[in-house]
């Protein structure tokens, strides 16, 4: 699965302060817990007929009817048999065995059979099982259904699914673990003019009682409940056979024109991910179809041979559609097809090991499609990879404190475990592995690893034992090197010191607090190094020398001889996961290097260095921010992309806490755009042909920034481009398209401005560009604009409700005036807003880091207390309040530096005698320089 960055985000917030906190959240370890099946029944086969009438597919009846026979097997004697189910609206029947009793339990989801006869080990049962179960109306799982207009403009509407994690059990009785593996016969049974997928191929299709048939697949391998699916559709498609796969991609027939791309790529990334696991596809599976669905919760979902994307993040239209959206549908089908390996053929035993499907996935989205991209043109796919995926996840990887390995059992906490942890501290640390190993006896063992595992279940000891008889020089088992990165929160930063001619490194956990003693962890660190004086610079990503759990490690006479005033960057091409402090000397020695010639530096450990650096001063380590701004001076001379892609998002953290301030607001954003000065200048908004994917990116990012730090030079240009677009329809570069949109808007009062992107929005085909016009929307910062959009957000007719959490985001994040807009009206409509959307209180969390001031946080206060809020809203709003409450603190403790850094002067907030004499200087400063 693949969530989208913004909704991941707001679960992501939702557990940070979760986990902060410690106290709203338990975790059970107790293996009989209630909600996990007793490891007795062993299932092999399922025949599962479900049957949708026209009522059904059309809103005018939510209960579908289903029946199944399980064929199984026991491993003891027993009397008692459990297994999941949607509903106890069940009628079941074992042969001749008698039923004594049936118990259902709501809150576990768990059906209970006591039998009147013992079940006997090596005798093959059946369990029958005729029920009823609901299409779910509310969340976007299960079976569930969606809708969209026609071209005449008439409501059409389908069935799909989302079983993923613990869904499955919505819709048919089954023993919804995934190592319960068993082979599925599916049938279908659906209205005349419609048409059914499901995993297989189709069979047959025979006509059924009145209006409707029914359609049977062939088996399906042994397989995961969760991977099941189906979709009952009056979709088209475009095909191609190769191989012996019969490759589709869906959509509804109004999108026809998007899908060829989609159909081409799936087949390369199919080839090289057969080339890569020595498994081809047809062993498992004939036929791959690919559907892009009006209403999806996660981006993409890897359903065996079915795999189901939100429209935007599969349907491209190359004359529309910019190369960054051309990008992230490469990158989700690339994730969801390295599923078809890493999750269905070997799947996770249990949820706790989530990074096993997930990890791999977003490893491959970045490793596997960058040798297929980078044939075409230099993506630099694995370099993306590091300030895309590792840097975001090393912040919330310290706020949280959870380990890869976390252990869950409920259904809401197997949910959870779909976190950045999981997809981007998991594919980290498989990078970090394919790092120490070596590309090839990485791949040797992983290609071990699956073959040994097909159709079958893995957890991390199996993958180590794979890895493990690959040949290479080690200094103990990678199990035991890797097992601290998999079971301890959080990761280490490391410091280097000079002693005399010794390099000494030492480790501590890596934490924003220093209050936070709990955090001593400790790991075997593989340490990649480069020095100044050494021949080939940053070539390698191989550890040199390991640092152990128990001690420091002293490398013996690195500063001697030619080296002996030399410069060391520890993590050469940031191969690890973690951090690095120099003391003293030897961060003086690179700060002289970065402003001689930065260039002399990889530049992925530029990033990693600034990174660093601003993430020191973001802890309560003692590092200011005015000593980062001096160190970092040598930006204004930086026009890489990756440096400044980890300094802008530092700089917007800091930024976005000051929002409320505006001498420190607009003093931040004019020091940055001074040190912006060299990429800005290097940099125009006219693109070339020649055009790198990377120029492409630093572009939008660099103006972007620019525009919404008020560099004039950016506004105007961006404005006459927004003009003429608006005059004369003058088409804007399509990768530039967010940026004008957005930063046109802005410098608009008029409501013909906001009302003329309405109606692109409603008029663009390209639900992509649906997408870059909804975040867009949301820069005015008219309120009467921003109140009207969000109340456009809750007309299941204007806005599709999965693209709800977009519109929001884009009024909360986008300023100060739009997050104040957010909350009001969250705290005004707060019921018919939960009514409409379920998880809305996802969106109170998201906004919490918006919250910058007293007067935010008594507004919450005031909700929570209110009696007739919501549950879910109170426990939402008290993470709320705890976290906008550490925001007001965290800039606290950092405004004198800022501000006497900065040359402003604000009495109030003034309080120790060390800063009235910094007032004081300042002062004098400024009176010499007038
Ligand atoms: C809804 O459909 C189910 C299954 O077909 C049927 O049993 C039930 O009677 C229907 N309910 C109504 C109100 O028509
Ligand atoms: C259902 O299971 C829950 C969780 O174990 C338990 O607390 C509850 O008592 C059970 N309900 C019934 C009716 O047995
Ligand atoms: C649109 O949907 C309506 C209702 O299902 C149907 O009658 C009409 O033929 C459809 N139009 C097209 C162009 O598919
Ligand atoms: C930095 O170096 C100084 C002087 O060598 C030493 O006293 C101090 O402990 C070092 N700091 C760390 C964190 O190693
Ligand atoms: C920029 O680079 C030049 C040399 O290329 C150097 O002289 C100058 O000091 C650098 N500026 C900063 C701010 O580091
Ligand atoms: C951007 O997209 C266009 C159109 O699809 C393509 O011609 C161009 O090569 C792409 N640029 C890069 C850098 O991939
Ligand atoms: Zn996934």
């Amino acid at each position: 699965m693949l969530k989208d960055k913004m909704i991941l985000l707001g679960i992501l917030l939702l557990l940070i302060s979760t986990f902060a906190t410690n106290s709203s959240y338990k975790i059970i370890q107790d293996d009989t817990n209630d909600f996990l099946l007793p490891d007795i029944v062993t299932p092999f086969n399922y025949k599962l007929n479900i049957a949708f009438s026209k009522d059904n597919l059309d809103s005018k009846n939510d209960t579908f009817g289903g029946n199944v026979e399980i064929s199984f097997y026991v491993k003891k004697e027993t009397t008692t048999i459990k297994l999941h189910a949607p509903s106890n609206k069940i009628k079941i029947e074992i042969g001749t065995i008698a039923v004594k009793d049936q118990k259902f339990n709501e809150t576990t989801s768990v059906l209970t059979l006591n039998l009147s006869e013992k079940l006997a080990p090596l005798t093959k049962y059946v369990l029958k099982a005729n029920y009823a179960a609901d299409i779910n109306t509310k969340y976007m799982r299960g079976a569930y259904r969606s809708s969209y207009k026609n071209r005449t403009g008439n409501d059409e509407y389908l069935i799909a699914t989302q079983f993923e994690p613990t869904s499955a059990r919505e819709v048919f009785p089954c023993f919804d673990e995934p190592k319960y593996k068993a082979t599925f016969d599916i049938s279908i049974t659906h209205p005349y003019g419609t048409q059914t997928l499901s995993n297989a191929e189709m069979d047959t299709t025979l006509p059924s009682a009145k209006d409707t048939v029914v359609t049977t697949f062939k088996e399906t391998k042994k397989m995961s409940t969760y991977l099941v699916g189906f979709i009952v559709t009056k979709f088209t498609f475009d095909t191609v056979k190769e191989s012996g796969v019969t490759y589709k991609v869906w959509s509804r027939d109004e999108l026809k024109g998007y899908r060829k791309f989609a159909l081409e790529w799936s087949k390369k990334i199919l080839l090289a991910l057969e080339a890569f696991t020595g498994i081809n596809y047809a062993t498992s599976n004939t036929k791959l179809d690919q559907i892009a669905l009006p209403d999806s919760q996660p981006a993409g979902m890897e359903n065996w041979g079915l795999v189901t994307y939100k429209e935007k993040s599969l349907l491209f239209n190359g004359k529309e559609s910019s190369n960054f959206t051309q990008q992230s549908i490469l990158e989700t089908m690339a994730h969801e097809l390295s599923h078809q390996w890493f999750g269905d053929l070997v799947t996770c035993h249990w949820w706790d090991d989530a990074f096993l499907n997930e990890g791999f996935a977003t490893y491959f989205q970045h490793y596997l499609l960058g040798d297929i991209i980078n044939e075409l043109s230099p993506w630099e796919m694995d370099n993306q990879f590091v300030v895309d995926k590792l840097q975001p996840v090393l912040v919330d990887d310290a706020l949280k404190n959870d380990a890869l390995t976390r252990k869950v059992i409920q259904p809401e906490d197997i949910r959870s475990k779909f976190d950045s942890i999981s997809y981007n501290k998991g594919a980290s640390i498989i990078r970090m592995i394919a790092n120490v190993m070596g590309e090839s006896a990485f791949k040797a063992g992983l290609r071990k690893y699956l073959k040994t595992k097909s159709y079958s279940n893995a957890s991390p000891s199996d993958l180590f034992n794979s890895l493990e008889n690959e040949k290479v020089n080690l200094p103990q088992k990678i199990g035991v090197l890797m097992e601290g990165w998999f079971n301890n929160p959080g990761y280490p930063i490391i410091t280097a010191t000079q002693q005399d001619e010794d390099l000494v490194l030492s480790q501590k956990q890596f934490s924003y607090n220093n209050d936070d003693k709990a955090k001593h962890a400790k790991w075997y660190i593989p340490i990649s190094y480069t020095l100044q004086s050494d021949d080939a610079k940053f070539s390698s990503p191989a550890p040199r020398v390991w640092v152990d759990p128990k001690k420091d490690l002293v490398i013996k006479g690195a500063f001697s001889g030619k080296s002996a005033n030399d410069w060391v960057i520890i993590n050469s091409l940031v191969s690890g996961y973690y951090r690095v402090n120099y003391n003293g000397t030897l961060w003086q020695r690179i700060e002289k290097q970065l402003r001689e010639n930065h260039k002399e530096i990889n530049r992925l450990n530029r990033a990693q260095i600034v990174d660093d650096i601003f993430n020191l001063a973001r802890s309560d380590n003692g590092l200011q921010y005015s000593q980062v701004f001096s160190y970092l001076d040598y930006l204004k001379n930086e026009t890489c992309y990756y440096p400044w892609t980890a300094a802008l998002a530092s700089l917007n953290f800091l930024i976005t806490r000051v929002a409320n301030q505006k001498p420190l607001e607009t003093a931040l954003h004019q020091k940055s755009l001074e040190l912006m000065s060299g990429v800005y200048n290097s940099l125009s908004l006219n693109s070339s042909k020649s055009d790198t994917q990377i120029t492409l990116l630093k572009r939008k990012l660099i103006f972007s920034n620019a525009c919404k730090f008020g560099a004039e030079n950016c506004t105007k240009q961006v404005k006459s481009l927004y003009d003429a677009f608006k005059a004369t329809s003058q088409p804007i570069d399509r990768n530039l398209r967010n940026v004008v949109y957005c930063y046109g808007l802005r410098q608009s009062q008029d409501d013909k401005d906001w009302e003329f992107m309405w109606k692109l929005y409603k008029e663009t085909e390209s639900p992509s560009e649906q997408i870059e016009i909804l975040e867009a929307l949301g820069c005015t910062l008219n309120d009467k604009q921003l109140n009207n959009y969000l109340d456009l957000s809750l007309k299941i007719s204007e806005i599709h409700k999965q693209d709800l959490p977009t519109v929001w985001k884009a009024v909360y994040s986008n300023s100060q005036e739009g997050a104040k807009v957010a909350l009001n009206y969250l705290i005004a409509n707060h019921a018919a807003i939960k009514d409409y959307y379920p998880n809305a209180e996802n969106l109170l969390v998201g906004m919490a880091s918006h919250v910058i001031d007293n007067d935010g946080i008594q507004k919450l206060k005031d909700f929570v207390a209110k009696a007739d809020v919501d549950e879910s809203y109170k426990k939402a709003g008290s993470l709320a309040i705890k976290t906008a409450t550490e925001n007001v603190n965290w800039i606290q403790k950092r405004r004198t530096d800022l501000e006497s850094y900065l040359q402003l002067t604000s009495g109030s907030t003034i309080t120790t005698t060390f800063s009235c004499l910094m007032l004081i200087t300042v002062t004098l400063f400024n009176y010499m320089t007038v």
